[in-house]
């Protein structure tokens, strides 16, 4: 035997994977606490939180049960939460999103107040757990979401939420123009630092499905593929990425996630400004269905699933999990 013979495979990837020490220091991507947000619901005139059977683990929250939980989530180091409101009442225009005393104000002035200094504070901006007929804008008499007369609506959200501490608002109602409204909206009122987090791409997905109960804003009618994208397009989602950027959004999301990890990693790769991948209800339902099963090993697959989100190239990763992945992380 020679000497090059025993050398073979001179390439022996395995070399690097022998033991943890050398794992860790040649890894390539790590998710930190801070690169998670917590998306949140609070449901007003509740007296208990009240569990949300198809996300276990997960609860709507009264006004102090959430700024128990958001307390919790700035001692795990997370980086932020999203805040979703669930009115009492609900009305075509669904006007409790601007409301100065409406939920989503009371719970943002709480939080802003509490735990504003550790935690950025983000406010979905969406009016589809507002309105009766649960559609993200006022309709037209077609029933067609009425795109420009929900942009004046979304542009009131913002200042409202603006006005009461959120520390950024992120649009999720994908109405054609929201950003620039919002932009117009938000400096109009004097809040030109408010940064937007646009949902720039944002796909009509089975995988919303548990988030129809924790939010209650399932469409009465129809869906939402009139004006979410179609799972089968790519390249929609890079327009929509660059007409958002161009009207003013500060960072831009994609979502869901898991199933949209290519666009998350195309956007990545072109957007001029951070990039946020929201892992969503379906997703956080189906890894805690699995687990409680037995058949898979939960926080395994939660870091797991957290890490392909950094890898594919999100700087933010939303996930019901934060406070807890968090605290697996530190
Ligand atoms: C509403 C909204 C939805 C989600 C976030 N904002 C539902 C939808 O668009 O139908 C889904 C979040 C999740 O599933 O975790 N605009």
């Amino acid at each position: 035997m020679t000497a090059s013979d025993a050398a073979f495979p001179v390439a022996r990837p395995r070399r690097l994977r022998r033991g943890a020490a050398l794992r860790r220091l040649v890894a390539e991507t790590r998710v930190r606490p801070e690169n998670l947000v917590l998306p949140m619901f609070v449901k007003e005139g509740l007296t208990e939180p009240v569990p949300i059977s198809s996300m276990p683990g997960q609860v709507q929250h009264t006004r102090d049960s959430l700024r128990k939980a958001a307390q919790e989530a700035a001692q795990a180091g997370v980086g932020g939460v999203m805040l979703f409101g669930i009115p009492e009442h609900k009305d075509e225009r669904g006007s409790g999103a601007d409301d100065p005393d409406g939920v989503v104000q009371v719970a943002l002035r709480d939080l802003a107040a509490d735990v504003g200094d550790e935690l950025v504070v983000m406010a979905d901006l969406c009016l589809c757990e507002y309105t009766s007929h649960g559609h993200c804008g006022p309709l037209e008499s077609g029933g067609h979401v009425d795109n420009d007369l929900t942009l004046e609506r979304y542009a009131a959200v913002a200042a409202a939420q603006a006005e009461a501490g959120a520390a950024v608002v992120a649009p999720s109602g994908m109405m054609d123009g929201q950003v620039a409204a919002i932009r117009r909206g938000l400096d109009g009122a004097g809040f030109t630092q408010v940064p937007i987090l646009a949902y720039a791409a944002k796909y009509a997905s089975a995988f919303y499905g548990p988030f129809r109960e924790a939010a209650e804003g399932a469409p009465q009618f129809g869906d939402r593929s009139g004006y979410q994208q179609d799972p089968a397009n790519a390249r929609e989602a890079l327009r929509e990425v660059a007409l958002d950027v161009a009207e003013g959004a500060d960072m831009v999301m994609v979502k869901p996630g898991l199933a949209y990890l290519d666009i998350v990693a195309k956007v990545a790769e072109t957007s001029p400004v951070p990039v946020s991948a929201y892992q969503v209800s379906g997703e956080y339902a189906m890894i805690e269905a699995a687990a409680e099963k037995g058949w898979l090993d939960r926080e395994r697959a939660i870091v797991e699933t957290l890490t392909s989100y950094r890898r594919a190239g999100a700087e933010q990763v939303l996930t019901y999990w934060a406070t807890e992945a968090a605290r697996l992380l530190r």
